[in-house]
């Protein structure tokens, strides 16, 4: 175990799963202690047995980003069993695809902005509430590369939400920094996890697709995200602010 984030206690919403879980793992075996939330017991009850069973400390805590009380809740409860909050993660987030903009679903819209944008919004504004009242602190949210730097035919509920996060992400560093809050975020291409594939489509044809459309030719592992948010998240990011970190493979550049 190394120990670059010994004596922190990190927040990481959408802990349960794919890239979350990937990110509260590899925080746990820096030494820092992690809070996993996220809507269903069940999955974020596996992170903190990974976490516990490799030797390190972790908590489950249910909450729903898209509620402001929750989301408060889950800063509070940290504190509660951590006593601080030095570094949250803004992870969780729902992917769809509902249709070109002219027949797009329009519950579908309101339920990806809900999540991704507002979900985030509230996230962010009751952690930093709590980290410029308690000697700042690190936030790193996770984008996308569909968004600001790339689009996607029938994903424009998607790709608006995800470029509304970059822009909120970058607004809140320039808000917070003087508060000594530091906020990063980065934009992953297709990573490894069910998110990125298609409805029927088989592991071998998500390969071949990935080879196809990835420069690198394959998706990217959950792991190679978490390391980015790490370093964004440590003191070696000391004058990163505001950086928008794409990790696509190559499919942007
Ligand atoms: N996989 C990719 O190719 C890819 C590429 C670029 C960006 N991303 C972004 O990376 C993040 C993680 O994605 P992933 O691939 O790891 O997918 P995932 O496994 O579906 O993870 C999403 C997590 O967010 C949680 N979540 C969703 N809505 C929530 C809410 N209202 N409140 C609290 N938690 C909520 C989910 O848990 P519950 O359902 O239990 O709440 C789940 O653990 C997302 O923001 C996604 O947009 C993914």
């Amino acid at each position: 175990m190394t120990t670059r984030f010994a004596d922190s206690s990190v927040l990481v919403t959408g802990g349960g799963s794919g890239i979350g879980r990937a990110i509260a793992l590899a925080f746990a075996a820096e030494g820092a202690r992690v809070a996993v939330a996220g809507r269903s017991a069940a999955p974020l009850a596996e992170t903190v047995e990974l976490i516990e069973r490799a030797g390190g400390k972790a908590v489950a805590l249910t909450g729903d980003v898209t509620d402001s009380r929750d989301a408060a809740r889950l800063v509070r409860e940290t504190v509660e069993q951590f006593g601080a909050l030095d570094v949250a993660v803004n992870n969780a987030g729902v992917f769809a695809a509902p249709g070109p903009i002219a027949d797009i679903d329009e519950a579908e819209w309101q339920r990806l902005f809900d999540t991704n944008v507002t979900g985030t919004l509230f996230a962010m504004k009751h952690q930093i509430g709590h980290m410029r009242a308690n000697g700042g602190g690190a936030i790193v949210n996770v984008s996308s590369n569909l968004g600001v730097h790339r689009r996607m035919e029938g994903a424009g509920a998607y790709v608006t939400s995800k470029a509304a996060v970059t822009a909120l992400t970058r607004s809140a560093a320039r808000d917070h920094i003087a508060d000594g809050v530091r906020i990063n975020l980065v934009s992953p291409g297709p990573v490894a996890t069910d998110m990125s594939t298609r409805a029927g489509e088989s592991e071998a044809e998500k390969a071949e697709r990935m080879k196809a459309e990835v420069p690198v030719g394959r998706a990217g592992a959950v792991a190679e995200i978490a390391a980015a948010v790490l370093y964004l998240a440590s003191p070696e990011a000391g004058y990163t602010v505001g950086a928008d970190l794409v990790l696509d493979g190559g499919v942007t550049a």
